[in-house]
């Protein structure tokens, strides 16, 4: 999961590739890098860490050719440090890859035996050195569908050659890789975002399909040197910049926009005359439905788990959840009246976008929730669901947790009306709950002063719990995730009814544990829970809508949150566990938008 840009032009390329990479950062940002034809020799230049300190690299060393290729990444094989760092080049050849070679070892002992060497511990050298031997008698589209037919797993590739002073070759499996064109320059990328503030003419490759573009022209063909067609979609202007305003980081802009968030998803999806929910066109008759399942990889999974209950408690419909890396490898029994439903902000996760291929070549009906409309996962499933909450930067998952929740909840309200599995009054009540949402979230904001004062308690812990029951359940999970991948504090997720089977056994005097109680069927076998956890010397901090006085000495800090009915209740008690997690970042002084090891987009395996 790192980032490509090829740029091909009739001036100097190497500014726009830098933007274009800041851009890509949030796939990868342990190492960045760049290759131009200048003098007609590959000029490659890379460093570990971020594309800022490639671009003071260039201030000191330009590199002025007017066709290149450039790289962010995420390191899978090899350390991050420069030599691993992409392109991977010999004196003929440059390739920018993302994705995994997964017969790389075998590749190599081969390419070793002949008296090759390798310089690097990636897998993409392989693909670097195959392309060079073969253009010792081939032309370069030749030579690299020779190298691909060698090639198992998963790349995007960008290629620039020596003797080939015009070309950029674009691959593309199981990673996602775009084409834009403009005026006398076309680009390369790992996606349209990448490519906006250039061109809006995008055309999408799809696996197996080959690019080969260069200042004022672009072919596409498949393995086979066959040529092939492909559409050209006009990007839509997207209102929504990804730019920090005044905010310190994305990420805390993102937590407070979300009421904002909240009201655009909600506008969009309700008619708040006719007092009804604007989704039609279900993929299957909704009184055919007969199972939903729902798919998705780390916190996307999450929103998936509060869905289930949802769909349990509004519809008679079976539902079935899975985390995406998991359900692409299970023997499965499809059926056609079961409606797939892929939850994923970026729309690029290679887990979820696998899992979605499986079920598309089983001929089973897919839809996606994403908030990235132009991407590999929307583009393959029958019918989307998009969340509306404008670009999210920062690599942990805040507002877009928040729309798929929204969005997963709508559905569930709409499916239950049609099939009148509820009520009119039910679906009214519902629906009215709905709309007081952004006022809710706004006022939930209001607890950072409290969470701040909270977060100082995690400085000293050597971790902590978060425990909920029913729809807490999963955003206990949800506040445990955001705390570990932006603090690097363990923390662990459970259900407090767990508790007792063994996580008891991490209590001891002064560990931080979060107690998630909404006013719901579960607060007082909560309340319970907690008591056992007091009982060890756990040091709780409580989160309820409860109006009743909790406080007592035995809570280290209650946090009241607005009331907003026990079906939605998971929404707004996932704001404070936000905070607290940001706010604990923030003491420790840790990198807020890009937490170490992470990317935004997982698009490796
Ligand atoms: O783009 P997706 O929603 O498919 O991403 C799925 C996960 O990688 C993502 O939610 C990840 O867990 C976040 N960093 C969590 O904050």
């Amino acid at each position: 999961m790192c980032g490509i840009i090829g740029i091909a032009s009739n001036k100097a390329v190497s500014s726009n590739i830098i933007n274009s990479l800041k851009k890509l950062e949030y796939r990868g940002y342990d190492s960045a890098g760049l290759a131009t034809l200048n003098k007609n020799e590959i000029d490659e230049k890379k460093c570990s860490g971020r594309v800022d300190q490639l671009e003071k690299m260039l201030f000191k060393n330009p590199s002025n050719g007017s066709i290149g290729i450039g790289h962010v990444r995420w390191a899978t094989h090899g350390i991050p440090n420069v030599t691993n760092a992409h392109p991977h080049s010999t004196e003929i050849v440059s390739v920018v890859h993302n994705g995994i070679i997964e017969n790389s070892d075998n590749l190599k002992k081969k390419l070793e035996s002949k008296g090759i060497k390798f310089k690097s511990q990636t897998d993409t050298e392989v693909i670097t050195l195959l392309i060079t031997e073969q253009l010792k008698e081939r032309q370069p589209l030749e030579s690299v569908c020779n190298t691909l037919k060698q090639l198992k797993g998963s790349f995007a590739l960008g290629i620039i050659f020596k003797n080939f002073k015009d070309i950029i070759i674009g691959a593309r499996r199981g990673s996602p890789l775009a084409v834009g064109y403009s005026n006398n320059e076309n680009y390369l990328g790992s996606d349209s975002y990448a490519l906006k503030s250039m061109t809006n003419k995008i055309s999408y490759l799809d696996d197996g399909d080959l690019c080969v573009l260069s200042k004022d022209k672009v072919e596409f063909y498949d393995l086979n040197k066959n040529k092939i067609n492909k559409k050209i979609h006009i990007l839509t202007n997207d209102q929504n910049v990804a730019n920090k305003g005044d905010y310190k980081n994305f990420m805390s802009k993102e937590i407070f926009e979300q009421a904002t968030t909240a009201k655009n998803c909600i506008n969009e999806y309700t008619d708040s005359l006719k007092k009804d929910i604007n989704i039609y066109n279900f993929p299957i008759l909704p009184s055919n439905i007969k199972k939903i399942t729902l798919i998705g990889c780390g916190t996307a999974y999450h929103s998936c788990l509060v869905a289930r209950y949802w769909f349990e408690e509004l519809t008679t419909i079976d539902v079935e959840i899975d985390i995406a890396s998991e359900f692409r490898y299970r023997k499965l029994k499809f059926d056609t009246n079961n409606l797939y439903i892929f939850v994923s902000q970026s729309g690029e996760t290679a887990d979820t976008a696998a899992a979605l291929d499986i079920c598309n070549k089983n001929n089973m009906k897919t839809c996606s929730v994403v908030n990235s409309v132009e991407s590999t996962i929307a583009r393959n499933s029958n019918w989307v669901l998009p969340i509306h909450a404008g670009p999210e930067i920062g690599v942990a998952s805040t507002k877009a947790f928040l729309g798929q929740m929204i969005v997963l909840f709508i559905l569930c309200l709409k499916l239950a009306k049609v099939r009148k599995d509820i009520d009119h009054s039910t679906f009214k009540m519902n629906l009215s709950n709905l709309e007081k949402l952004p006022e809710a979230i706004e006022k939930s904001l209001k607890v950072e002063n409290s969470i701040q004062l909270m977060a100082k308690e995690f400085l000293d812990a050597k971790g902590s719990m978060f425990l909920g029951r029913g729809l807490s359940f999963p955003i206990a999970l949800e506040g445990a995730l955001k705390l570990k991948e932006l603090s690097y504090l363990h923390a662990e997720g459970y259900p407090a009814g767990e508790m007792k089977h063994g996580p008891l056994a991490l209590i001891e005097e002064g560990l931080p544990v979060i107690v998630i109680a909404p006013k719901d069927k579960y607060f007082e076998k909560t309340l319970s829970n907690m008591q056992e956890v007091i009982a060890r010397g756990g040091k709780i901090l409580f989160i309820t809508d409860h109006k009743k006085e909790l406080i007592n000495e035995n809570i280290r800090f209650g946090i009241r949150m607005p009331s907003i009915g026990n079906l939605l209740s998971p929404i707004v008690l996932t704001i404070p566990l936000q905070l607290l997690a940001y706010h604990v970042a923030l003491l420790k002084d840790c990198d807020i938008d890009k937490p170490r090891n992470l990317a935004k987009s997982v698009t490796v395996e």
